[in-house]
């Protein structure tokens, strides 16, 4: 039995409902609890200012969960914005915080099965901080991947944010892939131009969390 610090219990074998796994990490705690939390998304937003990523681009967020990502690109005037997630609770949570803007598409889907976003408008950017790293079986990470290639428009970039090798092998009570660059770029297939990448270590706000992450930033080229 794996004990999470946020007072539930998961037997890993018995995670086969990762819709319900999700809706459990959003019931049990705050926000601000959670082990990922991020009270200032710095590393991201600086290579939106860096990439100098137009305010008229269609950005997507997989896996938002309830990210403070949405509010500092909404103060930044960025007007095209899709939040994505498994978990309605999330969706429903951070909704209720940004219920004053009227210009997010909110769209609860399962990445690795989709139904609705692969059926939706064209991406410029897409960005997945702690998402793909739980996607442990090869199936998920093939669909997860053939959705990111079909959604891109020319031109657009993938931001993929994840455990970097050497770092935590575990979270919210499941397993997790490390990656590198040449992972990224293996699934995202030739289409898709390595810009740059970092290691970030991420330090929890409010408790002594810290986890390493690679930000590997991938450009969608014509060919
Ligand atoms: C560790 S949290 C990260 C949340 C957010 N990206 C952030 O950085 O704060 C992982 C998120 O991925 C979502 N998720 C997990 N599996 C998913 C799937 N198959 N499709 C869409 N979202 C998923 C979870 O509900 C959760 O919100």
């Amino acid at each position: 039995m794996y004990i999470l610090k946020y007072n539930f219990k998961v037997d890993i074998m018995e995670v086969k409902n990762f819709k319900s796994h999700w809706d459990n990490a959003y019931i049990n705690s705050n926000i601000e609890d959670l082990g990922w939390y991020e009270r200032m998304p710095k590393a991201t937003l600086g290579l939106f200012e860096k990439y100098n990523i137009s305010k008229d681009s269609v950005v997507f967020n997989a896996g938002a969960g309830c990210t403070t990502f949405i509010k500092f690109l909404l103060e930044r005037d960025y007007r095209n914005i899709i939040v994505n997630d498994i978990s309605s609770i999330a969706i429903n949570k951070l909704r209720g915080e940004l219920n004053k803007y009227d210009n997010i598409k909110w769209i609860i889907d399962d990445l690795t099965k989709s139904k609705k976003v692969k059926i939706m408008q064209k991406i410029d950017f897409w960005y997945d901080r702690a998402v793909l790293h739980f996607f442990t079986d090869e199936e998920q990470q093939r669909n997860y991947f053939s959705l990111i290639r079909d959604k891109m428009n020319i031109d657009g970039y993938v931001l993929l944010s994840q455990f970097a090798k050497g770092g935590a092998n575990k979270c919210c009570g499941l397993d997790v892939v490390n990656y590198d660059d040449q992972m990224f770029q293996n699934g995202l297939g030739d289409k898709f131009k390595f810009v740059e990448s970092f290691l970030y270590s991420y330090q929890h706000p409010y408790n002594s969390n810290r986890r390493k992450y690679i930000y590997s930033l991938f450009k969608r080229i014509k060919k």
